[in-house]
């Protein structure tokens, strides 16, 4: 059986898994929690968004499981100027910014439904765990990646609120055209994240639910380093 980071010994800290669906804040509050608590930050979403940009640069289709596979070497998360792991290399060149784009949201969830895909990635994030003291922010994170974490946390929002927040990050007016495809989109992705067969989004069943509808970003913040501050409590 394959070995979990939990199992072996690391310095002091936790590993922290954080998933929710997507734009439920993951990312920003992941990071700055992160940040004000000393840990590293990964955001697995960007490598299935790297794997997703790859295929469409090299018009790989979703059903072509093999050569999915073979783009995932290529792919490799290397820390930003705050030392999140939070850029996309691909073949020595920096696309996080293209990862991020639109045309990547409606195809992302296609790439992380094929169960080979999931498997090739399972290793790379169990070892960037692996030293502990780290925030990974997923779907599966709790359930799947790391089902020893320390802590677990499922964060959640409306989402309505989750597609206003993403309109908002992307400069779009809160009611136009764009706004209702970037709602429809992440109803779109919710069910399929959360419908298929390998590891579906869903909260582990020892997680700690934390919504944020109607906080504010340093409310959700504070909520989540409050949580992994009693776990360290714990844990001593
Ligand atoms: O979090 P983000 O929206 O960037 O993730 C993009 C997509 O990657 C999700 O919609 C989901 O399909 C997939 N994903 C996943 N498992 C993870 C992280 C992301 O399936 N641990």
């Amino acid at each position: 059986m394959s070995e979990t980071p939990n199992e072996r010994s690391r310095g002091p800290g936790l590993i922290v898994a954080l998933d929710g669906p997507g734009s439920s804040g993951k990312s920003s509050v992941g990071a700055a929690a992160a940040q004000i608590l000393g840990y590293r930050f990964c955001d697995t979403g960007l490598l299935y968004r790297a794997v997703t940009w790859l295929a469409l640069q090299r018009a790989v289709e979703s059903t072509d499981t093999e050569a999915l596979v073979a783009l995932v070497a290529a792919v490799e998360l290397a820390p930003d100027e705050e030392g999140r792991l939070a850029r996309v290399i691909v073949g020595g060149v920096d696309v996080t910014a293209d990862v991020r784009a639109g045309s990547i949201d409606e195809r992302v969830s296609e790439v992380a439904r094929v169960a080979e895909i999931r498997s090739a990635l399972l290793s790379r994030q169990r070892a960037l765990a692996r030293d502990g003291r780290i925030v990974m922010a997923g779907r599966d994170i709790g359930t799947v990646v790391l089902p020893d974490a320390d802590l677990k946390l499922f964060l959640d929002a409306s989402v309505e609120e989750r597609a206003r927040r993403r309109a908002a990050e992307r400069g779009i007016a809160p009611d136009g055209v764009e706004a209702a495809r970037i709602l429809a989109d992440l109803r779109r992705r919710d069910r399929m994240d959360s419908s298929r067969p390998v590891a579906p989004l869903r909260a582990a069943e020892d997680a700690v639910h934390v919504r944020s509808d109607g906080n504010s970003f340093d409310e959700t913040v504070a909520a989540v380093v409050a949580q992994i501050r009693s776990a360290e409590e714990r844990a001593r």
